[in-house]
């Protein structure tokens, strides 16, 4: 089942059914070795899937759950390997999105403990942020009788933040709208970005792997041609003959659009993309983090 959370779209099963969760593996084309979130409805039902939980992680849930942060903990034994990748931790998160919430719920309610998720996408493609956009990834690949959801628009338009939990101090394994300076915050100690060739890390997505990528090249610089697709902050101009793709006025609406921006150049069938990525501190490091594993390599 396909269903809407303010990050992306998720293709859910039940996280104790490991047909069910076969099935996500098959529908998306992605290996076995990348692990799956699991989506509680609560703080409360955490350490069901994860224990030795530090003081941080837990000051980190209370304030950013229910939202778009993803905790990696050391797994309990109701977390099989098919979930993990036969890893020994855990990725859970509480969407902030009444769909999914009333989702979760109604199933811990019918005796369920948590619902699996990657984004609703074929792997390495652009995660969906509406129905649309899990039809056009996924109806080839589901059954007629597979549900999806809608919820609308996926209001911050980009994965979770996942936070390594497992060490001495937090260590930010994807950016997204939870910030290194709001847990910095939060926590009053610095936060570690990613090595990106440390290999505990490969199995991130996106590391080693060209991924959130259009059909279309995306090209972060360099300069378009009549003809080719353009996003930028509608502060930059749309070059002469430059098709727009979306004109965003914060780097939050930046966020929330992009992956329709570039979903839009596949469905216009451009075969170029110019990106002016956007800068600071906030969301704008999720969004270059995106911008630079979509980007043409060739
Ligand atoms: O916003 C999101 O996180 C969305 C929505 C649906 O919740 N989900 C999502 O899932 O983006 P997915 O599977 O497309 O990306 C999560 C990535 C996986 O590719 C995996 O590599 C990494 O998170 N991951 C999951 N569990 C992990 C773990 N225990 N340790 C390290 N990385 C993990
Ligand atoms: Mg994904």
């Amino acid at each position: 089942m396909a269903f809407p959370t303010e990050t992306v779209y998720g293709l859910g099963a039940d996280a104790l059914n490991e047909k069910a969760v076969a099935r996500i593996y098959e529908a998306k084309g992605r290996p076995t070795n990348h692990p799956l979130i699991v989506h509680i409805s609560a703080i409360d039902k955490l350490d069901m899937w994860a224990k030795d939980i530090p003081e941080y992680a837990i000051k980190l849930a209370r304030n950013f759950w229910p939202g778009p942060m993803t905790l990696v903990l050391p797994k309990t034994d109701l977390a099989k390997d098919f979930i993990t990748g036969e890893q020994d931790n855990i990725g859970v998160r509480v969407p902030a999105h009444s769909v999914a919430l009333s989702l979760l719920k109604e199933f811990e309610v019918q005796g369920g403990f948590g619902i699996a998720a990657p984004s609703a996408n074929r792997f390495g493609k652009v995660s969906p942020t509406s129905v649309d956009d899990v039809k056009v990834e996924l109806t080839d690949y589901l059954k007629s009788d597979d549900l999806i959801l809608d919820g609308g628009q996926s209001f911050v338009g980009l994965e979770s933040t996942i936070i390594d939990c497992t060490k001495i101090t937090p260590v930010i394994l994807r950016p997204g709208a939870v910030t290194s300076a709001m847990i910095k915050d939060l926590l009053g100690i610095q936060v570690e970005g990613i090595l990106e060739d440390n290999p505990d890390f490969i199995r991130v997505p996106g590391l080693l792997e060209s991924h959130y990528s259009p059909t279309a090249k995306v090209y972060l610089s360099g300069n378009p041609s009549a003809g080719d697709g353009f996003i930028a902050l509608s502060k930059h101009l749309t070059p002469d003959g430059v098709i727009r793709l979306i004109s965003p006025v914060t780097n939050e609406d930046y966020a929330r659009t992009l992956y329709q921006g570039l979903r839009l150049a596949d469905s216009k069938k451009l075969s170029k993309v110019f990106v002016v990525a956007p800068t600071g501190d906030d969301i704008a490091v999720a969004i270059c983090d995106r911008l630079k594993k979509a980007a043409y390599k060739g």
